[in-house]
């Protein structure tokens, strides 16, 4: 990675959206369904180098106890950089910032496979485990 330092923005533009998603071969999305996902996003985050977006993370939230984390991506040529780490903790430490005094908040997410070991630095943990069954989704 070039030397020149990394600039985090709250911002995702919608082409760099789904131009890092395509890059990893993450399902397609209509431009107007993708520009409706960030409008509706708590907290996104961009990675920004040189100018161009590098990286992005994302945050839902209900206002209530449910937050999703997702669209976690860096550029290839970009990893192994402390990217991912940096965003993904702004990301938690913006939501852990709206707690008031006895709330709660779940922070989920579905990892990738093989991605288990990057989240649990952060305190997630994997399930199933104890009383929770495995993740489960569908596409509609
Ligand atoms: C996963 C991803 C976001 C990590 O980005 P990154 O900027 O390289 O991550 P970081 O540099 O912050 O990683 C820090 C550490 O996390 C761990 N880590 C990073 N990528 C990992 C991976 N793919 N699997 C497991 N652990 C990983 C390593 O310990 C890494 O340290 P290292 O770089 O010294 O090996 C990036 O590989 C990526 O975009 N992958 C494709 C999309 C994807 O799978 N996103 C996550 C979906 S759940």
């Amino acid at each position: 990675m070039p030397e020149s330092k990394v600039i985090f923005s709250d911002t995702i533009p919608v082409e760099d959206f789904l131009r890092l998603r395509a890059e990893v071969k993450w399902a397609e999305l209509p431009v107007e369904q993708a520009q409706a996902g960030l409008d509706h996003t708590f907290a996104g985050v961009a990675a920004i180098l040189d100018g161009e977006v590098v990286g992005m993370a994302r945050v839902l939230w209900d206002g209530c106890y449910c937050a999703f984390l997702t669209d976690v991506i860096v550029t290839e040529k970009c990893r192994h950089n402390g990217i991912a780490t940096a965003m993904v903790q702004r990301l938690i430490d913006r939501l852990r910032a709206e707690k008031k005094e006895g709330w709660k908040i779940k922070l989920y997410l579905m990892a990738g496979h093989g991605r288990e070991s990057f989240y649990q630095r952060f305190g997630f943990n994997t399930r199933p485990q104890g009383e929770e069954g495995a993740g489960m989704n569908m596409w509609l």
